[in-house]
């Protein structure tokens, strides 16, 4: 199978499953990045680990439409068969849900359906919970709401600020989301209403 990730940003989620890749735990390739910000510190680590880039930027298309057109010819054409979200700042609309339906995945920073949106570290910490941690789900139309997958325990301390949170959260997520990749590769997630099982 060929897996395309999406980022925006850092992309150390990009690494973290790249890596279970090039261990041999993930058996497929990671053939595709997609990226939509130019200077996003996920292009440079694809250039070292090999993996094609594709930088495509909203702004040179005329709609969204267009532009997730012209990112679905791309996967198309590398024969993707799973794409995984790893800090992509962008909704996916109906073109790609269309082509890829439970065959796109996102990791977001907070147990949800706790603290959605742009800043789940920050508005768990603001809020005072005890314990957050990563979710992994399937994506759908809405925003952080498809079913979930694998989520993972983070507890907070006293001490913890924002960056303290984010590394504690980041090392959880650096572990479960390249064990449901594999899990999806393995042909072992199962949807069933709001449930996945592992089977
Ligand atoms: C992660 O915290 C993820 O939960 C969120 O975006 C962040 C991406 O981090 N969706 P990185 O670019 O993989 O380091």
């Amino acid at each position: 199978m060929n897996i395309a990730i999406f980022a925006s940003g850092n992309g150390s989620n990009f690494q973290a499953i790249a890596g279970a890749v090039k261990k041999g735990k993930i058996k497929a390739k990671l053939a595709l990045l997609v990226c939509d910000k130019p200077g996003a510190h996920v292009l440079k680590r694809a250039k070292k680990l090999k993996v094609e880039a594709f930088l495509i930027e909203k702004k040179n298309f005329q709609s969204k439409e267009e532009y997730e057109k012209a990112i679905v010819r791309k996967l198309k054409e590398k024969n993707i068969g799973l794409i995984a979200l790893a800090g992509y700042m962008k909704i996916v609309g109906p073109d790609i849900l269309k082509a890829y339906k439970n065959k796109i995945l996102n990791i977001h920073p907070a147990l949800l359906p706790s603290f959605k949106g742009a800043s789940g570290i920050k508005d768990a910490l603001a809020y005072g919970v005890k314990v957050t941690g990563p979710t992994v789900h399937f994506v759908d139309e809405g925003m952080d709401t498809g079913v979930i997958i694998m989520q993972s325990e983070v507890s907070i301390s006293d001490k913890d600020n924002e960056k303290s949170l984010a590394k504690k959260i980041h090392r959880a997520e650096h572990k479960i989301y390249p064990e449901v990749v594999k899990l999806f590769v393995e042909g072992k997630l199962k949807i069933k209403g709001r449930k996945v099982y592992v089977r």
